[in-house]
């Protein structure tokens, strides 16, 4: 049955393809049990790639990327390769080697109804086709390119581009069967203006070459949401023996302190899960529009440059990002309903490596926000269309892969292996783990798999019994979840509610303290007043978080004298600040917001700010975001405009 639906759809894609009809028609029998991943349109199972070589040319007048992509197949005698595109040009298709290459025909079919999957490229193959070449060019509409005018990089003088490829972006500027259930090996040879740089999530140079040309191997296999491109003026610096960072000159000095950690990041990871498995690890620092606080790019890193704060205070983004080269890049969710897979292994595998550096003390604050922010979104979740999103294993057929990029896979994720953790012991939990990715390394895997062998290799082996069903299959949170207690955090919340009491929590301490002098004892005085260097970021957040939602201009005046979170330079306090300051209408920040807003693009940081000001000051964030929409990365963009058409 499933297969005559299929059937059904594929030929209505032919019909009503937009582009060259062709005698793809007739073999449209052969591709009904193309797919079981419902965010691609590719026939894996027939025919797919192992190795792809790509030819970019990378125009910065016309932000065009000219291509092509060379795909070596794996062809189980299809007639009949798709691929997916969305926002691509599709020149001509050749089948063979160089300089043995005959065009072959092509049909692009529909957009999906509300274009999210883009469009499928059938071409039409022979039986023993293995090399597939596709000419093509990127448009307005390619997503994944965010291209910088210089303007908006920190050097102002050379322009800038990146790719974001997860989760089903790669598509817009590489046509390409977009799966991650697919793994496949690249090369690319990339030409850019020769005053730039290119860098790769492969092997890269650590200089400029003369000619503005590239050459770049990924020999690992990975999955297409890894491959990732960035061009802009670029130097690099080394911090360990296989750890460095790229990033605009302005920022180098900023960064070799704020990453000092990572080689012993890179030391406590692999004690916990064995050799860290892709030789280099660097990290590539982007300009702010970048939409996210880090992207796992294999061997290249992406990250936010809002994680420079000066005082190493979000460096867990670092590790998180890390974590993901075992979570994520080795062991690969197969579909997007599996993405728990790869971000609660992810965190539950960051706060490890946070624990193994700076103690236990620091990774419970850690995982005690998140579990804060958990209790908030299965709140929204609940009450939203989409009360299942609340189980970890999910059902995405026919929504944006995005929808699931909430804290349940995260942190809900997370709390699973944590409970369970301290269910079996972390002994016996870190020898199945490690045993886990060993096993599944380089391969992908899905929720069903990853629960016969946690059945067959811990829970059976050991004789324990789990609720391990009800934490992936059932909405909400099981009963047995760890609870973590923080000390520090609790202070922060007596902290907040004493000044909402009315006490004065800023008041200058006048006390005296015993001190020897000289081998004579005196008495020295001390004037402490609360500062916020006296706490960090989780500290602050947890402060703010504890304030009442309607609290007085006053209230909010007096702390934003004492505490100055306006312009402290840490993001993460500052959007915790100006959403509260917005919900109560404390007008006096809307010139440091709107600054935020037109500087920042990670989209953690734009949607809770629009979406305050969207309820008390419509006009003003839909203002802001016309001006400052063409500095955002479409990712967050098209976050912001679909929640700036909420009416409240
Ligand atoms: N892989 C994600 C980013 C992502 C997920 C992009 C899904 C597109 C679709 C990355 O590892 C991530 O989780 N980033 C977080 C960092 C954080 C949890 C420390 C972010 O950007 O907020
Ligand atoms: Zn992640």
């Amino acid at each position: 049955m499933r297969n005559f639906y299929c059937l059904i759809i594929l030929v209505g894609l032919l019909m009503s393809c937009d582009q060259k009809p062709s005698a793809t028609e007739t073999s449209t029998e052969k591709l009904a049990d193309s797919t079981f991943d419902d965010h691609s349109y590719s026939n894996l199972r027939e025919i797919h790639t192992t190795h792809l070589d790509l030819e970019l040319e990378v125009n910065f007048q016309n932000k065009t990327i000219y291509g092509v992509a060379r795909h070596t197949m794996n062809n189980n005698n299809s007639d009949t390769a798709i691929f997916d595109i969305n926002g691509l040009l599709i020149q001509k298709v050749t089948l063979g080697t160089i300089n043995h290459e005959k065009e072959t025909d092509f049909v692009i079919g529909n957009m999906d109804k509300d274009s999210i999957l883009g469009q499928p490229l059938l071409v039409t193959t022979k039986n023993k086709t293995q090399q597939i070449n596709i000419y093509y060019q990127t448009t307005e509409n390619s997503a994944a390119l965010d291209w910088l005018d210089s303007n908006l990089t920190s050097s102002k003088t050379k322009p800038f581009l990146y790719t974001q490829g997860q989760a089903i972006l790669t598509r817009t500027w590489i046509p390409i069967q977009d799966s991650p259930s697919n793994r496949i090996t690249y090369s690319a040879k990339v030409s850019v203006p020769d005053d730039l740089m290119a860098v790769m999530s492969a092997k890269n140079k650590r200089e400029k070459s003369s000619n503005g040309n590239y050459f770049f191997e990924m020999k690992k296999p990975i999955p297409s949401y890894l491959i990732a491109l960035a061009v802009g003026d670029l130097s690099y610096q080394s911090l360990g023996p296989n750890t460095g960072f790229y990033c605009e000159p302005e920022l180098a000095k900023a960064c070799l302190f704020e990453f000092q950690d990572l080689p012993k990041m890179m030391q406590a990871a692999e004690k916990i899960y064995g050799k860290y498995q892709w030789d280099q690890y660097d990290l590539l620092v982007l300009p702010y529009s970048f939409p996210f606080g880090g992207m796992e790019n294999p061997m290249l890193t992406f990250v936010n440059p809002t994680i420079i704060t000066g005082d190493r205070s979000l460096t867990s983004v670092v590790a998180h990002e890390l974590a993901h080269s075992w979570s994520g890049n080795l062991v690969t969710n197969r579909t997007w309903n599996d993405f728990w897979l790869n971000e609660g292994f992810t965190v539950y595998f960051e706060q490890r490596i946070m624990e193994e550096l700076y103690g236990k003390d620091v990774s419970d604050i850690l995982a005690a926000v998140e579990y804060y922010e958990l209790q908030d979104e299965l709140k929204t979740i609940a009450n939203s269309k989409y009360p299942e999103d609340s189980r970890l294993f999910l059902d995405l057929k026919n929504r944006n892969p995005d929808d699931g990029m909430t804290d349940i896979a995260y942190v809900k994720g997370a709390f699973f292996l944590k409970t369970l953790e301290q269910k079996v012991g972390r002994k016996k939990f870190d020898i199945f783990i490690q045993s886990y990715f060993e096993k599944h390394a380089f391969k992908t895997i899905n929720s069903e798999d990853f629960i016969r062998y946690l059945d067959k290799n811990l829970l059976s082996k050991e004789e324990v019994k789990f609720n391990h069903l009800d934490w992936i299959y059932k909405e909400g949170l099981p009963k047995n979840c760890l609870q973590i207690h923080s000390t520090s955090l609790e202070k922060m919340k007596v902290l907040a509610n004493d000044f909402t009491q009315g006490k004065a929590i800023f008041k200058t301490k006048v006390s005296y303290k015993k001190i020897r002098i000289k081998g004579k004892m005196r008495k020295k005085k001390l004037i402490e007043r609360l500062k916020r260097e006296d706490h960090i970021v989780q500290e602050w957040q947890t402060f703010i978080r504890t304030l009442p939602k309607n609290i007085s201009k006053e209230k909010l005046k007096i702390i934003d004298f004492n505490l100055g979170f306006k312009n402290c330079g840490n993001s993460e306090i500052m959007t915790e600040w100006f959403t509260l300051a917005l919900e109560n209408n404390y007008t006096e920040l809307n010139s440091d917001i709107e600054r935020f807003l037109k500087k920042v693009g990670r989209r953690k940081y734009l949607v809770p700010i629009y979406k305050a000001m969207n309820k008390v000051n419509p006009k003003l964030a839909k203002q802001i975001f016309e001006n400052s929409k063409n500095q955002y990365h479409a990712v967050s963009r098209n976050s912001i405009e679909e929640l700036l058409k909420e009416v409240n």
